[in-house]
């Protein structure tokens, strides 16, 4: 998973990779990262280790099942450099995703687009 800031993202992959699997953090924000540390050991799930590191500056020589980012891909000037260089960590028959978080203010939709979960 790449950068984690409130560690929602690790919190989540944490979970469901259990106790036997492994998330790997990447952010290049220490405080960041002791955020998202302290969310991880506050609800009790194993240790994630955290790299702090521009996610285009990255090598690895291990593979993953998954490189899960969310609310990153706006932030970098080459994303499509990035999501190359990202696609290298995954294994065959893996899978690279990519989340936005979308957050909208429900008040501010024009009433057809609340009538309706066809509108959103
Ligand atoms: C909007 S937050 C999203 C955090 C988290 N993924 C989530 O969805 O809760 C963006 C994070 O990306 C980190 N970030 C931005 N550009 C980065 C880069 N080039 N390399 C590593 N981390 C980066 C920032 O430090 C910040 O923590």
């Amino acid at each position: 998973m790449w950068a984690p800031a409130s560690g929602d993202v690790a919190l989540s992959l944490a979970g469901l990779v259990g106790s036997s699997g492994e998330v790997v953090g990447v952010e290049r924000d220490p405080r960041s990262i002791s955020r998202a540390k302290a969310r991880v050991a506050d609800a009790g799930l194993h240790d994630v280790p955290f790299i702090e590191s521009e996610v285009a500056h990255l090598s690895s020589g291990q593979l993953f099942d998954a490189v899960v980012g969310r609310c990153i891909l706006m932030f970098l000037p080459d994303s499509a450099s990035v999501l190359r260089l990202l696609s290298q960590f995954v294994r065959p028959g893996g899978v690279l995703i990519s989340r936005r978080l979308l957050i909208v203010l429900f008040s501010s939709l024009p009433a057809l687009c609340r009538s309706g979960r066809q509108a959103l």
